[in-house]
């Protein structure tokens, strides 16, 4: 299979599941689990932080959230340091509410629809790189 098509049947794959994420009752389900309705994978709030913490980020660094999904934890990280952000992940629906959580950083936000395996960035653009519950 071509690295394209790969990323197709990721994309295919997790929009099916992010359709059924966006109910009242997965929100509930999350927020109490893992301390954040945003999150989709398994990384906690308390988990999110720590992973803040150990980057070392700040004010005009930027991180490369891969697989970020719903904005997941590139924006808790990107809130808590100031740092800039990327996020990057295939399903449009996902993408499309990583954008609501992303913006609510002091930094500079983007959200790419970008295959974990077929970057469109150049080298050494970012400080940092994050990726939570990814198997590219
Ligand atoms: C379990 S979700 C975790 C999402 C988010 N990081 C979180 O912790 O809530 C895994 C995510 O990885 C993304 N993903 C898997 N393979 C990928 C690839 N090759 N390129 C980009 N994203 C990929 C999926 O689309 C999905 O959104």
């Amino acid at each position: 299979m071509s690295e394209r098509a790969k990323g197709q049947a990721t994309s295919e794959s997790y929009a099916y599941k992010y359709a059924r994420l966006s109910s009242d009752a997965a929100k509930e389900v999350r927020a109490a689990v893992l301390g954040s309705a945003v999150a989709n994978g398994y990384t906690t709030v308390a988990q999110a932080d720590r992973l803040a913490g150990l980057l070392r980020l700040g004010p005009g660094m930027r991180l490369l959230d891969l697989g970020s999904g719903r904005g997941w934890p590139g924006a808790r990280i990107a809130e808590r340091t100031g740092c800039d952000l990327v996020s990057t992940d295939l399903p449009l629906l996902a993408l499309r509410d990583a954008r609501v959580e992303v913006v609510r950083s002091e930094g500079a936000a983007a959200v790419v629809c970008a295959d974990g395996r077929l970057l469109p960035f150049r080298d050494a653009c970012f400080d940092a790189a994050s990726h939570a519950d990814v198997l590219c």
